[in-house]
């Protein structure tokens, strides 16, 4: 049968994968990287903390070998992320903590970060993820009137204004790749509009304000155990979509729970049945808005997976399973191209 990547390029959607460096050690993990998708998202490789691990050092040989492999395969590169709370140098939170760092040397930081990474990769990237997850969730103590997460790192120093500057720099840096406000829940996931509802009021008034927003990216970390509904992604989508950006599906996983005294992989039917349904809900979302242009999966097998270290008892979120055999959402995925 039919690559996912030649089923999309017939519609114009790229279907991509996140992807590190070890795992492209392993030739059959590099084989299906190669055949299946044609755009790859670094998994950590992007990361300010992996690129500028020591203060004015920087390193960027594990994203550039990403980038190669990508060029040498065909593949598009969504370069992931620039602005984000998690995955700071140590450096970086550690001088603020202790006050070395001040708010105006902060914001001047980060302008250089934004402008050296995107300058280094000027020309190779497709899309980047400019600013992930800033809006608060239903959980989240201190939302902002805006809905963004007041207790966000750069927001709690630097105030909410600065997501307009960061897209402003990047765009000054590279204005030809496509910029993504990216985060998750914000296609009705959590079974309430309420984060949808404010990323589409900020994106509207940015965009009225002229800053440059050219994709919103719904990340797409979907879980068996809470249900979820495609056409309130669909309409979430077509939303956005109608402020003039494109959209994207940027992260798609759907982690299932192991009952761990008995199962080696899961076998309720919540695992064997949603977890397909879901992964096709999600790409037909996307296909239903012509404004989608690419659906990506947090990496493709399940011995890879981020889940098993970030969710307790969860994990086989995949499309393939640890031995890198297509699973039943692979196949339907592909029935659904
Ligand atoms: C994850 C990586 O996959 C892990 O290897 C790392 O330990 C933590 O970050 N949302 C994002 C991604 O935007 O950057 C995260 O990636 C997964 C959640």
């Amino acid at each position: 049968a039919d690559s996912l990547r030649a089923l999309a390029a017939g519609i114009n959607l790229r279907i991509g994968t996140a992807v590190t460096p070890f795992e492209l050690d392993n030739p059959a993990y590099a084989q299906i990287t190669g055949d299946q998708f044609d755009s790859v998202t670094p998994g950590n490789e992007m990361k300010w903390e992996t690129v500028e691990r020591v203060q004015g050092v920087y390193d960027w040989s594990a994203a550039d070998r990403l980038v190669t492999f990508a060029q040498q395969h065909g593949q598009l590169v969504r370069g992931h992320t620039l602005v984000w709370h998690n995955q700071l140098p140590g450096w970086l939170t550690s001088g603020v903590a202790d006050g070395s760092i001040d708010n105006d040397e902060l914001r001047a930081l980060l302008r250089k970060h934004v402008i050296d990474e995107v300058t280094h990769f000027k020309g190779k990237i497709w899309q980047w993820d400019v600013a992930n997850e800033f809006f608060a969730n239903s959980w989240d103590a201190h939302p902002l009137p805006s809905g963004i997460n007041g207790d966000n790192f750069w927001v709690s120093h630097l105030g909410e204004g600065i997501l307009a500057d960061v897209f402003r720099w990047a765009h000054e840096a590279d204005p030809k790749a496509l910029l993504v406000y990216n985060d998750y829940n914000i296609g009705g996931e959590d079974g309430t509009n309420a984060k949808a509802d404010a990323v589409y009021a900020w994106a509207k008034s940015l965009l009225a304000q002229g800053v440059p927003i050219d994709v919103i990216g719904n990340q797409g970390h979907l879980d068996t155990q809470y249900g979820f509904s495609g056409p309130r992604l669909t309409a979430a989508l077509s939303r956005y979509a109608s402020l003039g950006v494109k959209v994207a599906i940027t992260e798609a996983d759907v982690r299932t729970f192991v009952d761990n005294a008995t199962e080696q992989v899961p076998t309720s039917n919540l695992a064997l049945f949603a977890q397909p349904y879901e992964y096709v809900q999600m790409l037909r979302s996307c296909l239903e808005v012509k404004e989608c242009i690419s659906f990506t999966v947090w990496g493709f097998g399940d011995a890879n997976s981020w889940v098993p270290g970030w969710f307790t008892g969860e994990g086989y979120a995949c499309i393939y399973d640890v031995n890198l055999n297509p699973k039943p959402a692979f196949t339907d995925l592909q029935h659904e191209l």
